[in-house]
C-alpha cells in the first residue's frame, strides 16, 4: 500500500488503509465503512471512480487477476480454480505453475462424487472447506463449482458436475455455495450454460427449445443464485442463439440478470469473449483469460487489448456505446469486492488441515456407489492375502484433467489405503494393464514413474497367477485425468473401458469368485462382465483421501450410502444423444465473430437422464441407484391431503425401517407423475430426497413437503411455470428404477 498516495485523498482514508485507527467514525469514507450498508459503499465508491480505472477493472491485469482501484486501496481480484481444490499458483502471464513451495493443497472429491452422496450436509461442509482453503490464500473468486447437466456419458468434464438431474444438482449445489462464501470468497458458478460436452466448445452453438433449457438445463444454476446467493457466474465458451456466451443477450441479460436478478459479477470463461461491442452491451462484467503474448508494456496482445480494455474506451469515446453498462459493470465489481476481499470480519483460513482431510475422507467415503455384490462379498472378512490389480490401483489422479489439476500435498492411492487398513494382510500389486504413464500438468508432476515393458498379454497372466490364494481380488480402474478419459478439452472416444480392461476383468473372473471391481470415473462405462463379477463399486476421483475413504467402505468401517447421481447405460446406443446432429454437431458454411460454427441441437429436449431411460430402457444400473451393507424396508407411503391448492403443498410421509445387522443410511426419493398433461412429460421427475441414518431395527419417518412448482412444467409460449389441474403421482423410491410406493393426490 503506497500511503503517499492516498494521502491525497484525505487524512482518514490514508489513516484506515495504513492501519491506524480513525479519530471519528464520520472520518471514515463510506466505501471503506462496513457499518455503512453494502450499497452505500459501492455507491460512494463509485462516484470516485473515473473512466480509465472502470475500465482497468473489467479486465484482467495477469492469467488470474484484475486490478481494484489503487488509489482508493480496493484490492485487487484473484481468482483460483476450482472447483476441487486451490489451484498452484500460476505464472503471472502463464498457465504452467509458479513453483511455489507453500501451495499444497487439500484435494477434495471431484463433484460427481459430492453429488453422489445426496447429502446436503456434506456438501456445507465441502464448501465450508475448500472455502477455507481458498482464503487462506487470500482468492477472492473460486473458480466452481460446475453444474453443467451431465446430457451424455462421453461428456470429459462430467466429473467436475452434479449429474444428470436439474433438482439433485440445485439441492446439492446451494449448501456448497453458502459454505464457500461464509469465508468471505466468491463462488463462481460455471459453465453458464448449456457447456454439455468439451469437443468443439469454443464453436458448438446449442439449438434447444425454450422448455428444455427452462426445465433442465437453468434449475441449478438459478438456484446457485437464488437460493445460494452466488456472488460470481462463469459465463462459458459456446454459443447459444448464435451469440457467444460471454455476450449473450438472452441468457446473461434476460435471464440470469433480468429474470432472477443476479447481482453478482459474470466472469469470462478464460478466452470465452470474441468482440467488444456486443460484450458491452450484454455480456460478461469481466473478461480474463484472452490471448497474450506480453504483459502491459505496449498495447499489441497485451492486457491493454483485450476487448473490454482500450477497445472498449475507445467504442466509448467514439461514441458507438454509452458508459451505462460500464458503470453498472464497475458497480458489480465493487460489490464483490465489498463481499470479499474488504469484508473485515471474514476468518483467516486454513490449508491442509486435519478437519479438512477428515472431511474430504469422510464426504469421499459416503459418496462410493455400492453397485453390485453377490453372496455378500463385501465387506471384506479379515483376509490374509489380498491381490490389487490395476493401473487406477496406483496412479496420482489428483494432476491432469485440465484446469481442475491440481498440486495435492497428499493423495492416499487406493492400494495404500488398502495396505493401511490391513497391516497384517499380505497385500500385492498386479498392473494388469497400462494405461496412462503421463504424470505431468502445467508444470506440475506426480513425480511417479509408470513406465511397463511387459505386454498385455503377460501382465493379464501375471495378475492371474498373482490371484492364487488370494482371499480377495481387487481389480481398481476404470478412466483418468489423461486426454480422451476425463478431462478438459476433449471428449471420451469411446463408452468401454479403454486400455483392454474388460479383457482383465474377464480373465480374473474366471480364475477368482471373490473379484470386487472398483470402477474410478466421473462418467458411466459399458460393464460387459457384469454377470460374471460378483461385488463391483463405483468410485470417483476421491482426492487427497481418495485411498481411505475406499478402504473405508471396502472394510465396512462406513457403510456404502453414495447412489448414482447419472444413469449407467447398458450400452452407448441406449443413450438419448446418438445422433451427429445432436453430438458433436453439424458444422455450418458461416462464421460468427471470425469464428466457425457448429450447431449441436438437442433434440432429445427434456429427455435427459432417466427421463429418457424412463421411456426408452437400457438401464443398466439406474439414477438414484446404490446398495448398502444393511437392507432397508420401506411401508406405505402417506399423504396429509388428498388434493393440494393452487397456493397450498402436500406432505408425502414414509416409514423407512433398516432391516439389516449393520447401521446405514438410506437416500430415500420422492419423484412426481403428472397423470394426465397437456404436454408431453417425463414418466417421474426427483422433486424431493433425504438421507436416513438409522441404527439395526430403527425406523423413521422421512417427510417431503412440496409445493405447485414441483408439479409444474415450463409453458415456453406463456413463458411460465404451468401446473395443470388434475391427478398426480407422488412415488417414494430407492432409485429411478425401484418403486417403493405411490400416493395420488388432485391439484385443485
Ligand atoms: C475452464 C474453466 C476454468 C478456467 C480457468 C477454462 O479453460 O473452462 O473451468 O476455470 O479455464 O482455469
Amino acid at each position: 500500500m503506497n500511503c503517499k498516495s492516498l494521502l491525497l485523498t484525505g487524512l482518514a482514508l490514508a489513516a484506515v488503509a495504513c492501519g491506524q485507527p480513525p479519530q471519528k467514525t464520520s472520518d471514515i469514507p463510506v466505501y471503506l465503512d462496513d457499518a455503512q450498508p453494502l450499497e452505500a459503499r459501492v455507491e460512494d465508491a463509485f462516484s470516485r471512480l473515473t473512466l480509465d480505472e472502470k475500465i482497468a477493472m473489467v479486465h484482467a491485469q495477469s492469467k488470474f487477476s484484475s486490478p481494484g482501484v489503487p488509489r482508493l486501496g480496493i484490492p485487487e481480484v484473484w481468482c483460483t480454480d476450482g472447483p476441487h481444490g486451490i489451484r498452484a499458483e500460476v505464472l503471472w502471464d502463464e498457465w504452467d505453475q509458479a513453483g511455489w513451495t507453500n501451495d499444497s493443497i487439500t484435494a477434495f472429491p471431484a463433484l460427481s462424487g459430492l453429488a453422489a452422496t445426496w447429502d446436503r450436509e456434506l456438501s456445507h461442509l465441502y464448501g465450508k472447506s475448500i472455502g477455507e482453503e481458498a482464503r487462506y490464500r487470500n482468492k477472492t473468486v473460486l473458480l466452481g463449482p460446475g453444474v453443467n447437466i451431465y446430457r451424455f456419458p462421453l461428456n470429459g468434464r462430467n466429473f467436475e458436475y452434479m449429474g444428470e438431474d436439474p433438482y439433485l444438482a440445485g439441492e446439492m449445489v446451494v449448501p456448497y455455495v453458502e459454505g464457500v462464501q461464509s469465508n468471505g470468497v466468491a463462488v463462481c458458478v460455471k459453465h453458464f450454460a448449456l457447456n454439455n460436452s468439451e469437443v468443439n466448445r469454443h464453436v458448438a452453438n446449442t439449438i434447444v427449445d425454450d422448455r428444455t433449457l427452462y426445465e433442465i438445463y437453468l434449475p441449478a444454476f438459478k438456484a446457485a443464485v437464488q437460493k445460494g446467493h452466488a456472488w460470481s457466474v462463469m459465463a462459458a465458451y459456446n454459443l447459444y442463439n448464435n451469440q457467444y456466451l460471454c455476450s449473450n443477450e438472452v441468457l446473461l441479460d434476460k435471464i440470469l440478470r433480468g429474470e432472477w436478478g443476479f447481482d453478482g459479477v459474470v466472469i469470462s470463461d478464460w478466452g470465452g469473449v470474441h468482440n467488444t461491442l456486443q460484450t458491452a452491451k450484454h455480456g460478461v462484467d469481466l473478461e480474463y483469460g484472452s490471448w497474450t503474448d506480453g504483459l502491459t508494456m505496449g498495447k499489441t496482445n497485451a492486457y491493454d487489448s483485450y476487448y473490454l480494455a482500450e477497445p472498449y474506451k475507445e467504442a466509448i469515446q467514439k461514441g458507438e456505446i454509452g458508459t451505462e453498462e460500464l458503470d453498472a459493470r464497475a458497480k458489480r465489481i465493487l460489490r464483490l469486492i465489498f463481499r470479499t476481499a474488504m469484508n473485515r470480519n471474514r476468518p483467516f483460513g486454513s490449508q491442509t488441515s486435519p478437519e479438512h482431510y477428515a472431511a474430504a475422507r469422510k464426504i469421499g467415503a459416503e459418496s462410493i456407489v455400492l453397485l453390485k455384490n453377490d453372496g455378500g462379498v463385501l465387506p471384506m472378512k479379515a483376509p490374509k492375502k489380498i491381490l490389487v490389480v490395476g493401473e487406477n490401483a496406483v496412479k496420482m489422479m489428483t494432476v491432469g484433467g485440465g484446469s481442475s489439476s491440481l498440486k495435492a500435498k497428499l493423495e492416499v492411492s487406493p492400494l495404500d489405503g488398502i495396505k493401511a487398513r490391513y497391516p497384517e494382510a499380505e497385500v500385492v500389486w498386479e498392473r494388469g494393464y497400462v494405461g496412462d504413464t503421463g504424470g505431468e500438468y502445467n508444470g506440475v508432476s506426480t513425480g511417479q514413474d509408470l513406465r511397463e515393458s511387459r505386454s498385455a498379454e503377460t501382465l493379464i497372466a501375471d495378475a492371474v497367477k498373482a490371484a492364487e490364494g488370494a482371499d480377495y481380488v481387487i481389480f481398481v480402474g476404470g478412466l483418468n485425468k489423461a486426454d480422451r478419459q476425463d478431462s478438459e478439452g476433449l471428449d471420451r472416444v469411446q463408452y468401454g473401458l479403454p486400455y483392454g480392461q474388460d479383457a482383465v476383468i474377464e480373465a480374473l473372473a474366471a480364475a477368482t469368485e471373490k473379484l470386487i471391481v472398483v470402477n474410478i470415473s466421473g462418467n458411466a462405462v459399458a460393464m460387459p462382465w457384469v454377470e460374471k463379477v460378483p461385488a463391483i463399486v463405483q468410485d470417483w476421483y476421491l482426492g487427497t483421501q481418495a485411498g481411505h475413504s475406499l478402504a473405508d467402505v471396502l472394510s465396512g468401517d462406513v457403510n456404502p450410502s453414495g447412489h448414482l447421481p447419472f444413469t449407467i447405460p447398458v450400452s452407448y446406443a441406449d443413450n438419448p444423444v446418438r445422433t451427429e446432429k445432436q453430438y458433436p454437431g453439424i458444422l455450418r458454411g458461416s462464421t460468427i465473430d471470425g469464428m466457425p460454427v457448429m450447431d449441436m441441437e438437442y433434440t432429445e429436449g427434456i429427455f435427459v437422464g432417466y427421463r429418457w431411460y424412463d421411456k426408452n430402457g437400457g438401464v443398466l444400473f439406474p439414477f438414484g441407484y446404490g446398495l448398502s451393507y444393511t437392507t432397508f424396508e420401506f411401508g406405505e407411503p402417506r399423504i396429509d391431503r388428498k388434493s393440494m391448492k393452487e397456493n397450498g403443498t402436500v406432505t408425502v410421509t414414509v416409514p423407512v425401517t433398516n432391516t439389516g445387522a449393520v447401521a446405514g443410511s438410506e437416500v430415500v426419493q420422492l419423484y412426481i407423475a403428472d397423470v394426465e398433461a397437456s404436454v408431453d412429460r417425463p414418466v417421474k421427475e426427483l422433486k424431493g430426497f433425504a438421507k436416513v441414518a438409522l441404527e439395526p431395527g430403527q425406523k423413521a419417518d422421512v417427510s417431503f413437503t412440496i409445493g405447485k412448482d414441483a408439479l409444474s412444467f415450463f409453458d415456453a409460449e406463456k413463458h411460465a411455470w404451468v401446473a395443470e389441474k388434475g391427478i398426480f403421482r407422488a412415488i417414494v423410491a430407492a432409485s429411478a428404477a425401484d418403486v417403493k410406493g405411490t400416493v395420488e393426490f388432485e391439484l385443485k
